[in-house]
C-alpha cells in the first residue's frame, strides 16, 4: 500500500515534471486558434476576421515578449457541433494559449464550456448576444453586443419624428435582444412598437414579414439580420416597395454591412442605421486601416467583423505583453480586463466588471461617396457599454 502511494506520487512528480519541460520547449511559441464560419452562410464573417486578425499581425509583427506568435484557423461551417469539437482539439492537441472567433452566437456558446474547463481565454469576435460573456469566466469581447448598437437607433427615431415602429429581426439570441432593446428605447421617448416580427435564421424568406409591416402602415420599419443576409433583406424590401408606401427603413449596421453594401443599389441612398464601425469613419487610423486592408485582401472592404478580428489580435497582443509572455490563462484574462485603446471604429475598451467591449456607436446615412456606398456617420454616442 505505502509503496504503491510512493510509486503513484513519484507518477504524479514525473508527470507534472514531463509536463513542466513540455511547458517550457513550447515556450517560445503561442498559438491562436480562431474557430471561424470560412464555408457556409457565414462565411464573409470568417473572411473578414480572418482578414482582420492577420492585418494586425502583419503590422505588429508576430513576436510579442519573447514568444513568436502562431495563427491556426479553423472552418467550422457555421455549426455549433463543430465549433465545440474544433476548440476541444485546438486546448488538447494544439495546446493554444488563446481561442477566438466565432462567428454567431450558438457557436460561441457552444465554446463557453470548453473555454471554462480548459482555463483558455476565448475572444468573441463577431458574435453579439448580451449575455454570452457571462456565460464564461473565460470570454473577453471585442466585437459588439445587439443592445449598444440598437439603443442609439431608438433614440435617433424618436427625436426625428417617428411614432410607430414594426420591428423585423432574425429569430435567435442577437435579434431578439436588438428588438428588445429598440421596444424599451423607444417606448420609453414616447414612441410605439405596432409589432416585433422574427424571421428565421437559416434560409430566411422575408416577403410574408414585410408584407405584414407594410399592411400595418408604421413610420417606419426597424430591421436586424446577421452579416451576409443584408443584401436579400434589402432586395426583398425593393421588390415590396415599402419605402415608396411612406414607410422609413431604418435598422442597425449589420443590415447595411460594408462587405455588401455597395452592390445594394442606389435604393439604399439616404437609409439610417446605428452601429460600431463603418469602413468611412473618418479617423486617421481608420483611414490607415481601410488602405491597408484594401490593398492585403484584393480590394476587399473591411467590414465591422474585420475590426472585430484585428482588435480581438489586438487585446492578445496587450495581454501578453502585461504578462510578460506568461500564458498562464487566468493570468492572460485579468490582463484584458481594463486595457484601452483607439481602434479604426474609434476608442475601445474592455469593461474590467463583464469582459465586454465599451465603445461609441455612430449613426450613419448611407450615401455615395466618390461613386461608392459608405454609412456616413453624422452623430457619435460615446462609450457606450456591451453589457451589465
Ligand atoms: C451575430 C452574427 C452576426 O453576423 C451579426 O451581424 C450580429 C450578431 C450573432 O450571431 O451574434
Amino acid at each position: 500500500m505505502f509503496r504503491r502511494q510512493i510509486l503513484k506520487s513519484i507518477g504524479v512528480a514525473g508527470l507534472a515534471l514531463a509536463t513542466g519541460v513540455s511547458a517550457a520547449c513550447a515556450q517560445e511559441v503561442v498559438k491562436v486558434g480562431l474557430i471561424l464560419p470560412m464555408t457556409g452562410p457565414s462565411a464573409s464573417t470568417g473572411r473578414q476576421i480572418e482578414a482582420g486578425a492577420r492585418l494586425w499581425m502583419a503590422q505588429n509583427g508576430s513576436t510579442v515578449a519573447g514568444k513568436k506568435i502562431e495563427l491556426i484557423i479553423k472552418d467550422d461551417t457555421g455549426a455549433a457541433d463543430q465549433s465545440k469539437r474544433l476548440a476541444t482539439e485546438l486546448v488538447v492537441n494544439d495546446k493554444v494559449a488563446f481561442l477566438g472567433g466565432f462567428g454567431l452566437t450558438p457557436l460561441a456558446l457552444s465554446v463557453g464550456p470548453v473555454a471554462t474547463q480548459a482555463k483558455v481565454p476565448a475572444v468573441i469576435m463577431a458574435a453579439g448576444t448580451s449575455t454570452i460573456v457571462a456565460s464564461s469566466p473565460y470570454f473577453v469581447r471585442t466585437s459588439f453586443t445587439l443592445p449598444q448598437n440598437t439603443a442609439p437607433m431608438a433614440q435617433w427615431s424618436a427625436a426625428n419624428g417617428i411614432k410607430t415602429v414594426v420591428t423585423l429581426v432574425s429569430d435567435y439570441g442577437p435579434g431578439l435582444d436588438s428588438e428588445k432593446a429598440f421596444k424599451a428605447e423607444f417606448e420609453a421617448k414616447g414612441g410605439k412598437v405596432l409589432e416585433s416580427l422574427r424571421a428565421p435564421l437559416m434560409n430566411p424568406e422575408f416577403a410574408a414579414f414585410l408584407q405584414k409591416a407594410k399592411d400595418l402602415k408604421p413610420d417606419a420599419l426597424f430591421l436586424f439580420v446577421p452579416s451576409g443576409q443584408g443584401a436579400s433583406l434589402m432586395k426583398q424590401v425593393g421588390e415590396r416597395e415599402l419605402a415608396k408606401s411612406g414607410i422609413k427603413i431604418i435598422g442597425t449596421g449589420d443590415v447595411t454591412d460594408d462587405d455588401q453594401l455597395n452592390g445594394m443599389g442606389d435604393a439604399l441612398i439616404g437609409m439610417i442605421t446605428s452601429h460600431n464601425y463603418s469602413a468611412a469613419h473618418d479617423s486617421p487610423e481608420n483611414k490607415a486601416y481601410v488602405a491597408a486592408f484594401l490593398k492585403a485582401n484584393n480590394n476587399m472592404r473591411p467590414n465591422f467583423m474585420s475590426v472585430g478580428g484585428f482588435d480581438g489580435m489586438a487585446a492578445i497582443y496587450k495581454a501578453l505583453e502585461k504578462t510578460k509572455g506568461d500564458t498562464d490563462g487566468t493570468k492572460l484574462v485579468e490582463a484584458m480586463k481594463g486595457l484601452a485603446w483607439v481602434s479604426p471604429r474609434g476608442p475601445m475598451s474592455i469593461d474590467p466588471a463583464t469582459r465586454d467591449v465599451t465603445q461609441n456607436v455612430y449613426v450613419r446615412e448611407v450615401k455615395k461617396v466618390d461613386g461608392q456606398l459608405y454609412n456616413v456617420e453624422f452623430a457619435t454616442i460615446a462609450n457606450v457599454k456591451g453589457s451589465n
